[in-house]
């Protein structure tokens, strides 16, 4: 029984400097000119920051494992190696202007928890298991949180193997390549029985910086509905096609976005609605575009409206096609999800008895413990990030406040797995 005591001493062990440091030698795997990071899903530098996790978990004697998605897990074993484990983790994928933090911290803070139990030498009863969900940002390969959806059965496996990237290279391939380099030999089913999921998470907006208060305890997470969205039209020379009877597909393209847009439009700004991908071919000045994809990010906490809208986009972009053709593919959607209130309750506890002040909150951000809720008593630690900026070079977080935050996993981590 991991009793206060040792919990303390658990939580003393937390080596802020040593997290840290943690964090800044991963930064450099993928490292951008601008100080930030871009490490996208199976590349060569994904695999380069797995392979140095795998290492630091084998000096620690961790065992690791993989599943068929390619999510890692590094178990620090229990007392009792058959009890359902207690599982944290987050992801090492980034954004191509990603920052240093994101996902990165919460594989981190649970490696730290991990290293921090065996420095003061405490056997929880359960396992504990950090995990690294592949592609949570669903940059490279569309949908965001693909490891994590499959895992949870959200998602095939099948659909997931065959996406691809902008340049036609299925996930399949890029998954094979990456094991090659960093994969354990154990291998893991999906949704296995585990007990809870918490996962660490710097919150990627201004509420706890505003509020000042160092640990967010996060109640759930909006709904999100992904779409792509391609449009065939008819290339021929600019100077010479009139434009009556043209199949213009950037024409299309914008004019949906533009209907879109008048759909998504919300006096309360509650709807996020973002088209970040827009491929225009062949993508010449004088030739009529004969084909665009462009992306769909739709997000909203209310599961009707979220319904509502997204049921509406097809219809939208078919009645503005302009005589191209029209594919609209749904890739990814989860429902608004409220996290396990004896999660958030341990939470909450581990926070005060470290006199952290802390607030409830919901997350505007998807993260892989979305999926996990519908397995496990889940719940997330929002650490603040500065000016709440995330998913840019610049993205910053405290050492005092990892560590914060790692410590109250380390306590909440410490009452799960005993
Ligand atoms: O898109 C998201 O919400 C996550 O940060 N990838
Ligand atoms: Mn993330
Ligand atoms: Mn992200």
């Amino acid at each position: 029984m991991m009793n206060d005591e040792a919990t303390a001493s658990v939580v003393e062990a937390i080596d802020e400097g040593r997290l840290w440091q943690r964090h800044m030698d991963l930064a450099r795997i993928g490292a951008t000119e601008k100080g930030g990071v871009n490490r996208q899903a199976l590349t060569a530098d994904d695999a380069r920051a797995r392979a140095a996790l795998l290492g630091w978990a084998e000096a620690r004697g961790f065992r690791s494992s993989v599943d068929k998605i390619g999510n890692l897990f590094i178990r620090r074993d229990g007392a009792d190696r058959h009890a359902d484990p207690v599982m944290t983790g987050s992801h090492l994928d980034t954004q191509p202007t990603g920052g240093r933090f994101d996902g990165v911290y919460g594989v981190l803070a649970g490696f730290e928890v991990m290293e921090a139990m065996s420095d003061v030498g405490w056997a929880t009863r359960r396992p504990i298991d950090t995990v690294v969900w592949m592609n949570e940002e669903g940059s490279r390969f569309q949908p965001t949180t693909m490891g994590s959806a499959v895992f949870a059965g959200a998602l095939s496996l099948e659909r997931a193997l065959a996406m691809t990237d902008a340049e036609g290279v299925t996930v399949s391939e890029a998954l094979a390549r990456t094991l090659l380099s960093a994969a354990p030999a154990d291998m893991r089913p999906f949704a296995f029985p585990a007990s809870a999921y918490v996962e660490a998470h710097i919150e990627q907006g201004p509420v706890l910086e505003a509020a000042g208060r160092t640990i967010g305890v996060v109640t759930g997470i909006q709904g999100l509905r992904w779409f792509g969205v391609e449009v065939v039209g008819q290339s021929g020379h600019a100077g010479t096609t009139p434009r009556t009877g043209r199949r213009d597909a950037l024409s299309a393209a914008v004019a949906m976005v533009a209907a879109l847009e008048r759909l998504m439009d919300d006096r309360a700004d509650t709807v996020r609605f973002t088209v970040g991908r827009f491929e225009i071919a062949p993508n010449s000045p004088n030739t009529i575009p004969n084909r665009v994809y462009f992306t769909i990010d739709l997000r909203h906490p209310d599961a009707s409206t979220l319904g509502h809208l997204g049921d509406q986009v097809e219809a939208i972009c078919r009645g503005n096609a302009k005589g191209c053709d029209v594919n609209v593919t749904q890739t990814l959607r989860s429902e608004p999800t409220d996290f396990a209130p004896a999660i958030l309750a341990v939470i909450e506890d581990a926070a005060s008895r470290l006199q952290l002040p802390s607030m409830r909150m919901a997350s505007g951000a998807t993260h892989d413990a979305k999926f996990m809720a519908g397995l496990y008593s889940t719940g997330m630690i929002f650490v603040p990030c500065r000016k709440g900026l995330s998913h840019v070079e610049d993205e910053y977080a405290s050492p005092e406040h990892l560590a914060a935050g790692v410590r109250v996993l380390a306590g909440t981590l410490a009452k799960l797995a005993s």
